[in-house]
């Protein structure tokens, strides 16, 4: 697809529940191409400002991946959080939902830093998603996102820190995540997951930790565990996870929820015993297809595919020594404008979000306009 000045615009494979289905390009010695990369660094050091070489990059940035755990499903599980008669039966359907945001992430590839000021926009049926890189040094990113038709709204701030600890590298994911529902006045405040990328003795990804999702004025809570085994060995727990719905004040537990991730997640209801599906993932995540420029020409220069134009195309043909170059090209842009800045006295402002931080809330993002368009970039359902 070809912009109007004439440039390439490649769109790759979402993170699937197979990991990525495209662009899987990995060297014959990986590990030893990773240990290479980390021989000078210390356990404990954080990972926020290391480069990677573009051959470690998976054709994408790190908000094109952010935001498509929102906007590439097969299956529409967001608009159900608002069509819930009672206030459990809403929170039920958040609860599988943010599972279904969860992606296999594949050993050995990442996506490349986002850029400030580095936008992604896009659509999928009546869901419009914005996103932003509001800073780059730490990298935060927000998302917003609104179905009209469902009166959904979502609003996600990011800042992932990543470390390293020898023998893996913990990214923990930092920010709110909420998902309003605009017309029964609800809001659904949660976290992410932390994901650990481990080298020895077997290479692998997996997600841990808690993610607690709350509901004030329901007075409902959530809470789901990641769970690992060991983490140096990973253990026989594979993607498991488990968890209730519990009443905030009283801590009854009205469900209780165990499963798989990546396989298929349950949920018992502690009065009868009973017991159904609550998230098939070959239902929603399973072979992604690829999103689809709708409109060249509605693309921002600052759009994710644009920026990342050159880069995309000599990693898609593995020509690493043009990578390489036209991914210096992107780092030096940003670093000239930084200097301009610098000179001018200028203070950056993101377009989209207000951002602010403070040491207890840490980052947080709120949206400037109440609505967001239909996008260039679609997810045809
Ligand atoms: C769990 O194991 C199965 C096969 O044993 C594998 O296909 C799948 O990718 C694993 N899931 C995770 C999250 O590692
Ligand atoms: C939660 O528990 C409190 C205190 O027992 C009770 O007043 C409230 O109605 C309960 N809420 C729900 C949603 O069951």
């Amino acid at each position: 697809m070809k912009t109007e000045d004439n440039k390439d615009v490649i769109l790759t494979t979402p993170l699937s529940l197979e990991g990525l289905l495209d662009n899987n390009f990995k060297p014959p010695n990986l590990l030893q191409l990773i240990f290479g990369l980390f021989r000078n660094i210390r356990p404990g050091t954080d990972l926020t400002r290391f480069q990677l070489p573009p051959s470690f990059n998976m054709a994408k940035s790190h908000l094109q991946c952010y935001g498509e755990m929102v906007y590439c499903v097969n299956k529409d599980m967001l608009s159900n959080c608002a069509k819930g008669k009672t206030s459990i039966d809403r929170m039920i359907s958040v609860v599988a939902w943010i599972i279904s945001t969860v992606r296999m992430f594949p050993f050995g590839v990442a996506p490349y830093n986002s850029v400030l000021g580095e936008t992604h926009h896009a659509s999928r049926g009546t869901l419009n998603v914005l996103l932003e890189q509001v800073s780059h040094h730490p990298p935060v990113s927000a998302l917003h996102a609104i179905d009209e038709i469902n009166n959904i709204e979502l609003v996600w701030c990011e800042h992932i820190v990543p470390k390293f600890f020898g023998a893996y590298v913990e990214g923990v994911v930092h920010g709110k995540r909420k998902l309003n529902l605009l017309d029964k006045g609800e809001s659904y405040v949660f976290n992410a997951p932390t994901l650990l990328i481990k080298f020895i003795p077997k290479t692998g990804t997996r997600w841990a930790g808690n993610v607690n999702v709350k509901c004030k004025e329901t007075g409902l809570e959530a809470q789901l565990s990641f769970k690992t085994g060991s983490v140096l060995g990973f253990g026989g727990d594979n993607g498991s996870l488990n968890g209730r719905i519990f009443n905030s004040s009283s801590s009854k537990i009205f469900y209780e929820i165990y499963g798989q991730w990546d396989r298929m997640v349950y949920i018992k209801d502690t009065k009868d015993g009973m017991i159904k599906v609550l998230y098939n993932p070959k239902e929603v995540i399973s072979n992604l297809p690829t999103p689809i420029i709708r409109d060249p020409k509605g693309l921002w220069q600052s759009e994710s595919a644009i920026v990342w134009a050159e880069v995309n195309k000599s990693i898609l043909s593995q020509d690493w020594n043009k990578a390489k170059n036209a991914k210096k090209a992107v780092e030096e842009k940003e670093r000239e404008l930084l200097r301009q800045r610098k000179s001018n006295k200028e203070e950056w402002i993101p377009k989209f979000f207000y951002l602010s931080y403070s040491p207890e809330t840490g980052w947080e993002c709120s949206p400037k306009q109440k609505t967001i368009p239909p996008a260039p970039i679609i997810f045809s359902i």
